[in-house]
């Protein structure tokens, strides 16, 4: 029987958090040997903010050795940059002129990310950031797409963008359909638990990142903002504890009442400390086989090209077949 197929992709720009641990690659890793998967390193997407080109560079290989390091096997994963496979900004082409001005003005993602420099010096590679994103899923018919709570606007508007190049030119693509895990799909920042943590925060102390040093990880997580009460219960009123009950259960599998059972009678500075011992005991051993990985440049890049070349064969096809549908081939 033919497996279905599974596309996902991180952007090489900051440095990966636990927030994309426990959104994304802890369930890639999950699911991998039930699908045919394809991890990319969405590189393309990096470069609609400013980089520094050297530093992209390295981040690159930063991505490729943590995809690895959490245990995405090359065997059962194609892992490839984006940007090595050429197709993928064909099929945006052809996808913007099915997607609408309208549609993309109303994606969140844009309207606050465009607001922080001022919208109109926003790129316009950031407006067509989700028309990139369908292309990268619908260029190779995947069913599943693993990510993040923040990921759900964009994959209605993937899914509305393959139904409607069905409609206008015949069945071309699969309708995709994204899987969010139940906890820990939206972590949130450590000094403001009402916003979401992201990798690109110029504050280290508002992430653990998954190659930060244990003792570093322990500190930040002791040093995490707190609400007032005292008490260990999810309340939807108090989102710090809320944010460190969700990082326990997502990294342990303790379910949330559980935990609060647990620390019945005890406080936040006791939470914070086994957090902290959690969060460890999961990342220290990804962070060490990632600083291995890269101490092997060579291997890393030799591992992505033949990730790019393996989605070329599949991806190469479906680009045609959309093109001869539009009469552009
Ligand atoms: P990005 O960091 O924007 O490239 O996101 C890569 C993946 O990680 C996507 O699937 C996101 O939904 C997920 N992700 C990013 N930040 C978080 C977060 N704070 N909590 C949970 N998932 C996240
Ligand atoms: N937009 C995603 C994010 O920032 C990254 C991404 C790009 C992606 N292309 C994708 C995720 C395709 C899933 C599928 O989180």
């Amino acid at each position: 029987m033919q497996k279905q197929r599974v596309f996902s992709g991180i952007q090489p720009s900051g440095n990966l958090t636990v927030g994309n641990y426990l959104g994304a690659l802890k369930n890639w890793v999950a699911i991998q040997k039930e699908y045919e998967n394809y991890f990319c390193i969405v590189d393309l997407h990096a470069i609609t903010v400013p980089q520094d080109p050297k530093v992209l560079r390295q981040k690159i290989r930063e991505v490729a050795a943590i995809y690895l390091a959490v245990g995405l096997d090359p065997e059962h994963c194609v892992i490839f940059r984006q940007s090595k496979v050429a197709e993928h900004t064909e099929l945006a082409w052809l996808l913007n002129c099915v997607a609408r001005f309208g549609e993309l003005s109303r994606m969140t993602q844009f309207k606050d990310k465009s607001q922080k420099g001022g919208a109109d010096s926003a790129s316009a590679g950031l407006f067509d950031y989700p028309v990139l994103m369908a292309a990268d899923v619908l260029l190779y018919n995947a069913h599943l797409v693993p990510v993040g709570d923040d990921q759900r606007q964009h994959l209605e508007l993937m899914r509305t963008l393959a139904r409607r190049f069905n409609h206008t030119f015949g069945d071309t693509f699969v309708v995709p359909e994204a899987m969010i895990p139940p906890t820990g799909a939206r972590i949130m920042g450590l000094d403001d638990p009402t916003v979401k943590m992201s990798k690109s925060s110029p504050v280290p102390a508002h992430y653990v990142a998954i190659l930060d040093e244990p003792d570093a990880v322990r500190k930040k997580i002791r040093r995490a903002k707190t609400d007032s009460g005292s008490e260990i219960k999810a309340d939807p009123e108090r989102p710090a504890i809320r944010n460190l009950l969700d990082m326990y259960s997502a990294m342990n599998g303790k379910s949330i009442p559980e935990i609060e059972a647990e620390y019945e009678g005890k406080g936040y500075g006791d939470l914070k400390k086994d957090l902290g011992e959690v969060i460890v005991e999961g990342l220290a051993p990804i962070r060490e086989h990632a600083l291995e990985l890269l101490d092997d440049p060579a291997e890393l890049d030799r591992i992505l090209d033949s990730g790019a070349e393996r989605a070329r064969k599949v991806a190469s096809p479906v680009l045609r077949d959309a093109k001869t549908r539009m009469g552009v081939e």
